[in-house]
């Protein structure tokens, strides 16, 4: 039997970081190193990147898609949930987060490796996740963090590379760290650090800048059932291809930009900018179908915790028994979430124009000013007589 060598998996985007980091494990740490790479929506070129990461110094690549799986266990909730961090992120990296943790675990099993590795800093919030989720999983598992640890700048990152014949993409250009997937793309570094500097245009990829926005605007109908889209100006349609559709097509428009001043979980402030047409979009239209068809109570009861889901994604706890136990309420709550949207798409805004559902709350006969009335006014008076008691017992305890 030939000698067992320590091995790891290893979280790998084809980027410089992850490349390196390679090189890194084996040379530190004496690991095998298992690339694993999943397609989350910014398709990776495969061949391309199973070369690079062979030239790298992996001893096996894996590539999956893991689309559908990110689309179903992470982005519809989060889409139920109406999900925004600070009301304005919608949690696109953050969610991707655990679906990586959960396979970069399913892979080390496969191999028989004894840990995972993941190519974030030490500042972020991804780290956190990945640590976070990898040790609610499989506890047995060591995460090693080699950015985190080797704390390198990027000339001594690059030379590294260079002495080791690693391939340092052409990309290195571009000033900015983005990560990107099907829910919507994160840029940060470069001169978006100074938050007084407007994002300059080469930041965005996904969404059309003032000027080249379609004259008129566009209108939509998004079609939902239990709270999931499946139509598309009335053609059925999966989620996952919605979303890209809708998309394309909000970001023409120009919306879905977000540029926020972040608290980090870490402790810091950070300026990001996102890009998320789809997702902007989509809860726009959500959120209207739940308030054509959930009662007062249920959604004054939900927005809290829909907040409460948003900072548990955020704050890398999806695999806690919280974020599990508020993924169960929202499912409930969708039951009756089954309704038409109507949206204007137009210089830079998703505005709802219009909205139906078999299930809808709306009941013209007590709503209308006009013919058929059938609310019962006269009542009004005793209701509004032992609403405002108390609000007379303290007039009169105050003297008043
Ligand atoms: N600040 C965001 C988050 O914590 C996005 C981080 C994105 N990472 C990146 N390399 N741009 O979810």
């Amino acid at each position: 039997m030939s000698e067992m060598k320590k091995m790891v998996v290893l979280a790998y985007s084809g980027g410089l970081d992850t490349s390196v980091a390679i090189r890194w494990l084996k040379d530190t740490y004496g690991y095998q190193v298992v690339a694993l790479s999943l397609d989350l929506g910014e398709t990776p070129d495969a061949k391309a990147l199973e070369k690079k990461a062979l030239i790298s110094g992996a001893e096996a690549v894996v590539i999956k898609d893991a689309k559908d799986e990110f689309v179903s266990e992470f982005i519809k909730p989060a889409l139920w949930a109406n999900a925004l961090y600070q009301k304005e992120y919608p949690l696109a990296t953050a969610l991707a987060r655990p679906l990586i943790a959960k396979h970069l675990v399913a892979t080390a099993r496969e191999f028989g490796a004894e840990a995972v590795a993941h190519g974030c800093t030490g500042k972020g919030n991804d780290q956190v996740r990945f640590d976070v989720a990898v040790a609610s999983l499989a506890p047995d598992l060591t995460v090693v963090a080699p950015v985190r640890e080797w704390a390198w700048t990027r000339a001594q990152e690059i030379a590294y590379a260079d002495v080791h014949g690693i391939p340092v993409p052409a990309t290195l250009e571009n000033p900015y760290s983005v990560d990107a997937n099907l829910w919507g793309r994160s840029v940060e570094g470069g001169v978006l650090e100074d938050p007084w500097v407007e994002p300059p245009a080469a930041c965005y990829a996904w969404t059309a800048g003032p000027g080249a926005w379609p004259v008129g605007g566009e209108e939509i109908t998004i079609g939902f059932e239990e709270g999931v889209p499946v139509q598309l100006n009335g053609e059925p349609m999966a989620l996952k291809t919605l979303i890209v559709a809708v998309g394309e097509t909000a970001g023409r428009h120009g919306i879905g930009r977000i540029d926020l001043i972040e608290d980090r979980l870490v402790g810091i402030k950070s300026r990001e900018v996102y890009e998320a047409p789809a997702a902007v979009t989509l809860i726009a239209a959500h959120r209207a179908a739940e308030a054509l068809t959930l009662p007062k109570d249920l959604l004054q009861h939900k927005a809290g915790i829909e907040e409460v889901l948003s900072q548990s994604v955020y704050n890398g706890l999806w695999f806690s028994p919280l974020t599990q136990s508020l993924l169960a309420y929202l499912k409930e709550t969708q039951q009756a979430v089954t309704a038409e949207v109507r949206l204007r798409l137009q210089a830079g805004k998703a505005t709802v124009v219009g909205r139906r559902s078999p299930c809808s709350l709306y009941r013209s006969d007590l709503a209308t000013y006009g013919e058929g009335d059938t609310f019962d006014a006269t009542a009004a008076v005793g209701f509004i007589k032992i609403w405002g008691l108390p609000l007379k017992a303290v007039a009169s305890a105050h003297g008043r």
